[in-house]
């Protein structure tokens, strides 16, 4: 692997936990400056206070990534702190679960807030600190599985699972002639906060987060997957994120195996493909 991120900048929305608390850790391993952007300030801290207890440079910031205004105050912080941005993870996701029609307003605009335009509002933020940045500069947007195995009852997710991928294949044409890498991270199940933290980020006057046992069991049931292989750490789901960042591969897949479903959607599409010929 060569030394292309070691002594960069990189920043992480979601860094409080989970997958980018992990991502964190890695990047902190190459001797990068890691700003840990989270809702949950104590958990930005926790990561960011981690990266230090080893020996490296990190700072934590408090912000929703549904407001745009304090994701741009952010990218200022690091610009006075940092000068540029080497790597920018657009990790954020909440997760809302329950049938299409069941979902209120609300749950869905919530979603596609944080989900969506908080990719979006990242980007936007600090794309010029990247643009700055000596290469490599690398982004990375957190996908997910869902995004080519989908299931039912949890309709507001996938959406925005789709939404962000599309996203993201886009940015990456269009950054590609600036030498600034773009990957679509699909993790698959990770033993995460998600849920517990989902409900704590949702904000009070939209209601509370209800998840029902019932709509995640029916959601595993539809879905084509290997449940033993599905579920795992965000330690082990960040294991290949540096090599692959420096191949800047299209797709990271990060475990789990959802071949059928993969093989099913092209396979489907292909056979439209041809009908469309004839
Ligand atoms: N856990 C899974 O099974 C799974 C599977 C596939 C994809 N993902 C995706 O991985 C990413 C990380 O999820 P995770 O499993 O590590 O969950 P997590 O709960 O451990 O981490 C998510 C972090 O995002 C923060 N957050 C939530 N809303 C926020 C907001 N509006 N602004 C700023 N921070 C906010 C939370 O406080 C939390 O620290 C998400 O995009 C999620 O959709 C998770």
């Amino acid at each position: 692997m060569d030394e292309g991120f070691s002594g960069g900048v990189a920043v992480i929305t979601g860094a409080g936990s989970g997958l980018g608390a992990a991502m964190a850790g890695r990047f902190a391993a190459q001797g990068m400056t890691v700003f840990a952007l989270d809702i949950d300030g104590a958990g930005a801290e926790s990561t960011a206070q981690a990266v230090r207890d080893n020996g490296g440079r990190a700072f934590a910031m408090a912000l929703d990534v549904a407001n745009r205004e304090a994701l741009l105050e952010a990218a200022r912080r690091v610009e006075e702190m940092a000068g540029h941005c080497s790597v920018l993870c657009a990790n954020v996701g909440v997760q809302q679960f329950g049938a299409i029609g069941a979902l209120t307003e609300n749950d869905w605009r919530w979603v596609l807030d944080v989900n969506v335009m908080g990719v979006i509002h990242t980007v936007d933020a600090f794309l010029p600190l990247l643009r700055k940045a000596p290469p490599r500069r690398h982004v990375v947007i957190t996908s997910s599985s869902a995004a080519y195995s989908p299931g039912i009852r949890m309709g507001a997710y996938t959406t925005s699972k789709y939404a962000v991928t599309g996203y993201a294949e886009t940015l990456r044409l269009e950054l590609a002639d600036e030498d600034i890498g773009v990957s679509i991270l699909f993790p698959a199940g990770m033993a995460t906060r998600h849920l517990e933290s989902s409900r704590n980020a949702r904000p009070a006057e939209l209601g509370p987060s209800e998840t029902r046992r019932a709509d995640i069991d029916a959601m595993m049931q539809s879905r084509k997957i290997d449940m033993a292989s599905h579920v795992a750490t965000a330690e082990h789901a960040t294991r290949h994120l540096l090599e692959e960042l420096c191949e800047n591969r299209r797709y990271i897949i990060t475990h789990g195996d959802c071949r059928a479903a993969i093989i099913d959607n092209f396979e489907e599409l292909l056979a439209a493909q041809d009908r469309a010929l004839e």
